[in-house]
């Protein structure tokens, strides 16, 4: 294999653009783009005119040889989509969740072993660095045995009306903290209750805390709310000021704690220490996670579209990666949402 992979992006939107960008920058070639929509494949052909564009999978993998994928497509279109490119044998990067549920992960995760085929998943903090760190110190044994671990991630009540209330938020917001509890704690999952309240007229619930308890004893509080005001000040990320950006005025709020026997953390995933103001506007953008400046992406996202790369290429990862332990959060996120139905502590 050469140095450059000839990559696929498959969902051209606000992530799956990022995604691109932060690859060239690695090294590699985005050799097509795959987007159902005409007006995101004509932009697509604007800013990689030499790049083929197609409505689907299937035409692409008709037509052009690819070394590697990345599916960035809308949450519930990622199984079919993963499933065809395992097929092929084109190793890929699957955003989170990687499939919408837990039989569908154990299915994709199996073809690729069955076929030899690459698989990573989009768990981003597995690559930012004071996540990375603590892992480390965790791993390491430096805080004892870890017992326990709250997570907070909120978000705009606004976007929960634009797009969130299609996908429970223990798949779509939880589930990062529900990787990063496997991760952490590196014991298997036993139990999982969960919480959830409905104030928005949707099916699914605007607000969740899910209870993971580990067979090494450990508990995790993973709690997300989709209630922030557009205008909260807490550790914000805002948008507004980025015009590049097409969704403007929401907010993420995230906090993480661990409890070790002989040592805590505390970790302000998204903080106000950066902030930029105007006379109608004041935000605190992220720099930690996708920031974009200068053209480049930069954070975590950058430095997992180098491993992926590297992976691809046959260089050196940071083996942070793990498919296996997607398919366990798919199992607790699974459990979770049986949970909010029954009321009852679920079995893993
Ligand atoms: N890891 C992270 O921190 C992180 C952050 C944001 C988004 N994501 C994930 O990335 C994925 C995309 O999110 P987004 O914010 O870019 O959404 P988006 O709505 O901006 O983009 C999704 C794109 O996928 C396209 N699409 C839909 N069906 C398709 C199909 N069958 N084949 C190809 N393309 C298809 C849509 O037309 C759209 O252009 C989601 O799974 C999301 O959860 C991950």
């Amino acid at each position: 294999m050469s140095t450059s992979a000839r990559v696929a992006i498959v969902g051209f939107g606000r992530f799956g653009r990022l995604h691109a960008l932060a690859l060239v920058q690695a090294g590699a070639n985005i050799a097509a783009i795959v987007d159902p929509r005409p007006d995101v494949l004509e932009s697509a052909s604007k800013a990689y005119p030499d790049t083929p564009v197609f409505p689907d999978v299937t035409l692409l993998l008709a037509s052009t040889e690819v070394d590697a994928a990345v599916v960035a497509s809308s949450e519930l279109t990622h199984f079919p989509i993963a499933l065809e490119l395992i097929a092929a044998g084109v190793p890929l990067l699957v955003e989170k969740p990687v499939a919408a549920t837990a039989a569908e992960a154990q299915q994709i995760l199996n073809e690729a072993r069955e076929g030899d085929v690459y698989i990573q998943s989009g768990f981003i903090l597995r690559y930012e660095p004071r996540h990375l760190m603590l892992h480390e110190a965790v791993a390491s044994g430096r805080l004892g045995e870890l017992q326990l671990m709250r997570a907070k991630r909120d978000v705009s009540r606004s976007w929960f009306h634009a797009y969130g209330h299609t996908v429970n938020p223990i798949l779509e917001t939880s589930i990062h903290d529900i990787d990063l509890a496997l991760w952490l704690f590196a014991s298997p999952p036993t139990f999982v209750q969960a919480w959830g309240t409905n104030s928005l007229g949707y099916e699914i619930p605007e607000s969740v805390t899910v209870l993971i308890e580990f067979g090494s004893g450990g508990q995790a509080f993973v709690t997300s709310s989709w209630l922030r005001t557009d205008r909260d000040v807490p550790n914000i990320l805002s948008w507004e000021l980025e015009s590049s950006q097409e969704d403007s005025g929401g907010v993420i709020a995230g906090d993480l704690e661990v409890l070790g026997s002989q040592g805590t953390s505390r970790l302000a995933t998204y903080s106000d220490s950066f902030s930029l103001s105007t006379d109608s506007v004041t935000a605190y953008p992220d720099t930690a996670f996708w920031p974009v400046i200068g053209g480049r992406v930069w954070g975590a996202l950058a430095a997992e579209a180098v491993d992926f790369h590297q992976a691809v290429i046959g260089g050196k990862t940071l083996g942070v990666a793990s498919m296996e332990d997607a398919v366990i959060g798919q199992r607790v996120a699974e459990a979770a949402i049986r949970s909010l139905a029954s009321g009852l502590k679920e079995q893993l």
